[in-house]
């Protein structure tokens, strides 16, 4: 029986998932999402390609491992569509390894419609949603009105769909949303209903499975199975900075409820990393940066949304929020993404502790959304020097090894691999594998 692994986010996304699953891939026969659905987006680059994912796990292009889509995703059949596509342009025909659990949810065109519908009801609180339709869609499954992927071949589900619908379009009534004039990809409601029926028709030549049965068979087989997280730590539903936090549980613990494996199955679990930190979209972010620096490393890092387009907010590295992570995670190996963004930086800065009023703390405090928080920060030599070309952990510069073993120190979690750029071959691992 082998365990499975874990590799998630310890930010608040973002931190360089997508490509460091596709280059571990080959280690495994199994890559499996477990949560989170098309409000992620996971870039893979190679051979001077750039792909984008949303829902399909990001093992998909090496043809001959399964990508399982776990009870816990949430899938938005016209977005799923718009995936299979783009694979398709690229030469990959994802029907033969792409299995899907009965047990997950589907995200219904009225689902993105309450997502706005609840954004513009908050006003300047909305908590600045990707407007996929996340919120609403796993409200419905906790309050047992949602309907799953196996729900599309009952007899029933139309009926079922149109009483959804309805629910959701009288909510939107009470919340003096105007239906009329909501638009989703440039199509109103009946419209991009239209395209999600036909959409239903693509997710149907998919193999459903019962994903607990096959995981577990899996195991027992002494298969490698990955278990891939989207958004991160900090936007967990329970340990995130609520309410500032997407709808689901983004942790380790998620991987049980989201695939159905029992706690002792759990392998190593890898924690990804910037080598500074970003945010998209509204909540607190201690370490931010609104100066020429944060401009610098959006710049520099490219950093804007990989679903929405939108800027990323940019600052530096935040250990009491990694350390946090690493606890409640289990982290056992950490992947440090980006630090070429700061090669010509003459300081990197790094907080070890948050100040709130005369009060040092390194923990995360309850009242993270309201406190002042003041980051203290530690200032490294920057390495001043391209990575460009590298291909060993020891040939890194030594003041950025410096940097990277200051984060170890802090966390008490080794590092296991640095990535110096966005493509696949740019992964140095720091003891041989
Ligand atoms: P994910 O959601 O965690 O999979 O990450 P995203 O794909 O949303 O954002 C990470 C961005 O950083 C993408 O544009 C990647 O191509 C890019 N990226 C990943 N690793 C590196 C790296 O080591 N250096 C640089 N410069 N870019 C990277
Ligand atoms: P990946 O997997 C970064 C953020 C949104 C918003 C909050 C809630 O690519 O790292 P939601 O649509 O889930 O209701 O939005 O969470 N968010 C992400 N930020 N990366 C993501 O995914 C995100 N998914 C959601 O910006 O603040
Ligand atoms: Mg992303």
């Amino acid at each position: 029986m082998t365990k499975i692994d874990v590799l998630l986010g310890l930010q608040w996304g973002d931190e360089g998932k997508g490509k460091i699953v596709d280059v571990l891939t080959p280690a495994y026969d199994v890559i499996a999402r477990f949560q989170g659905g098309p409000n992620a987006g996971h870039t893979l680059e190679f051979g001077g390609m750039k792909h984008v994912l949303h829902i399909i796990p990001s093992g998909i292009f090496h043809q001959d491992k399964i990508n399982l889509i776990g009870n816990g995703v949430l899938i938005e059949p016209n977005i799923f569509r718009q995936e299979i596509d783009a694979l398709a342009e690229k030469g990959v025909d994802a029907t033969k390894n792409l299995y899907i659990s009965k047990k997950a949810h589907l995200i219904l065109p009225s689902h993105r419609m309450m997502d706005a519908a609840n954004e513009q009801a908050k006003g300047s609180d909305k908590i600045g949603s990707t407007l996929k339709g996340i919120g609403p869609a796993y409200t419905d499954k906790v309050a047992r009105t949602g309907l799953r992927v196996g729900d599309t071949l009952a007899p029933d589900f139309l009926q079922r769909y149109d009483a959804l619908k309805r629910m959701h379009l009288r909510m939107a009534l009470t919340l003096g949303f105007d239906v009329e004039q909501f638009r989703i990809d440039g199509m109103n409601l009946e419209e991009y209903e239209q395209q999600w029926m036909k959409s239903l028709e693509t997710l149907k030549r998919f193999r459903f499975v019962s994903s607990e049965y096959f995981v577990n068979q899996c195991l027992r087989d002494g298969k490698r199975v990955l278990a891939e997280g989207a958004q991160a730590m900090m936007l967990d539903i329970d340990f995130g900075t609520y309410p500032f936090v997407t709808s689901s549980n983004t942790i380790t613990a998620g991987v049980c409820t989201g695939l159905g494996v029992a706690p002792s199955s759990i392998g190593k679990v890898m924690g990804i990393t910037k080598a500074y930190c970003t945010r998209v979209g509204a909540g607190p972010f201690p370490t931010q940066l609104d100066d020429e620096t944060g401009h610098r490393l959006c710049e520099v890092g490219h950093e804007y949304g990989a679903t929405t387009g939108r800027p990323r907010r940019c600052g530096w590295i935040d250990i009491p929020a990694l350390r946090y992570a690493c606890m409640i995670n289990g982290v056992t190996e950490l992947y440090v993404t980006k630090p070429d963004v700061m090669n010509d930086f003459e300081t990197v800065k790094m907080c070890t502790a948050y100040k709130i009023g005369k009060r040092t703390t390194d923990e995360i405090p309850y009242e993270y959304n309201t406190a002042p928080i003041e980051p203290v920060l530690t200032s490294y030599a920057g390495w001043r020097h391209s990575l460009l070309g590298i291909t060993e952990y020891n040939d890194l510069p030594e003041k950025l090894k410096e940097y990277l073993a200051a984060i170890e120190r802090e966390t008490g979690v080794p590092i296991a691999a640095v990535s110096i750029s966005p493509d696949r071959r740019d992964v140095l691992f720091k003891q041989v594998q």
